[in-house]
């Protein structure tokens, strides 16, 4: 279809984003299994676990254990860092794709990772600065669109960030819509600024589904020719400083949009459901891709 990218890598968040705000605590090898069940699904690319302090979220305190328990070959696990300590931790536990983070507004960075906007960003030149030099940078711009603290965003200000975090070395700028708010028009207005100043190629989508705008949001990103983005398996996930926040567009959802527009991704949608509603029911939690329900009540269709 004219317009649309041919191909998209999808990045499969349901290890990190969608678990790091569970209370109850899901066991090391169920993670490390569930990134290797999605692989089998096709998935090449996760982002996979964090490094943060374990006081503040404590679900993800066992990155290095769920990265090393992954037996699935090639693929590519990113680790987020909040700082040089985790950067630490990243590049001890193997890990050579690293994903840093900031935000447009400073309330939610300094309730994320205690830091205003201003310090966030030195913290990522430094980390880029003075890691090895075999890694590759992925930043999140978080609040891209909205802040829950602070409203509406500044698409300028975004861009501005976006550019500078280019500049300094960062491979790929990925806009985190955390609070799932935008619509198709937010989209478009941040869109026409951060694509003024970074190429398409540079840059990725990681939008939340809370009020059910991600796969018109996901259509928005497309056209304008990206093709990286971040789903959840079976819509799980939210972000613990970001209150009522829903999961990512879940993965079959997204996987339903790109089938029906002719994309590829290489990924089955249908074993990715089975893979997200047994982990779901295992760990007790709600199953929630609406496509993924459909195709696991229709098992004949196909
Ligand atoms: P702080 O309290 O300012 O840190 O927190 P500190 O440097 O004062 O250290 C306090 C303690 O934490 C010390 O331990 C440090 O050693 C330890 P103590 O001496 O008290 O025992 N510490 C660490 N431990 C493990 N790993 C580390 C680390 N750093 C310090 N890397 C800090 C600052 C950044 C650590 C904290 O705020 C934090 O961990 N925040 C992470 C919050 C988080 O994970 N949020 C969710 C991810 S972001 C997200 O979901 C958005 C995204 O999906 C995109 C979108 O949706 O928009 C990516
Ligand atoms: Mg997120």
């Amino acid at each position: 279809m004219s317009g649309f990218p041919e191909h998209v890598t999808i990045t499969e968040s349901s290890s990190r984003d969608g678990l790091q705000s569970l209370g109850a605590f899901v066991p090391t090898e169920s993670k490390s299994a569930l990134i290797d069940a999605l692989a089998g699904a096709g998935l090449q690319s996760f982002d996979a676990v964090s490094f943060v302090s374990p006081k503040w979220v404590p679900q993800m305190a066992d990155g290095a254990e769920v990265a090393r328990g992954v037996t699935a070959e090639g693929l590519r696990l990113i680790g987020l860092v909040p700082n040089m300590r985790g950067l630490e931790s990243a590049v001890e536990a193997g890990l050579t794709d690293i994903g840093v983070l900031t935000a447009a507004s400073d309330t939610f960075s300094e309730r994320n990772i205690n830091a205003t906007v201003d310090e966030s960003m030195h913290r990522i030149r430094r980390i880029v600065l003075e890691g090895p030099e075999n890694l590759t940078f992925r930043a999140y711009i978080s609040t891209a669109t909205h802040c829950p603290y602070e409203g509406p965003q500044d698409p300028d200000w975004v861009a501005y960030l976006a550019h500078t975090l280019i500049d300094w070395g960062v491979h790929e700028v990925f806009l985190g819509e955390t609070i799932g708010k935008a619509t198709v028009a937010d989209v478009n207005r941040l869109l026409d600024e951060v694509l003024d100043e970074v190429p398409p190629d540079q840059v990725g989508v990681h939008f939340h589904d809370t009020y059910g705008q991600a796969v018109a949001n996901t259509v928005v990103a497309l056209e304008r020719g990206i093709d990286k983005m971040d789903s959840s398996a079976g819509g799980l996930g939210g972000c613990p400083y970001a209150p009522g926040a829903a999961g990512n567009v879940a993965t079959e959802d997204l996987l339903w949009l790109l089938d029906g527009l002719g994309i590829e991704h290489g990924v089955d949608r249908r074993a990715v459901a089975d893979v997200a509603q047994r982990f779901c029911s295992d760990h007790n939690l709600v199953y929630n891709s609406r496509a993924g329900r459909a195709l696991l009540a229709s098992r004949d269709e196909e």
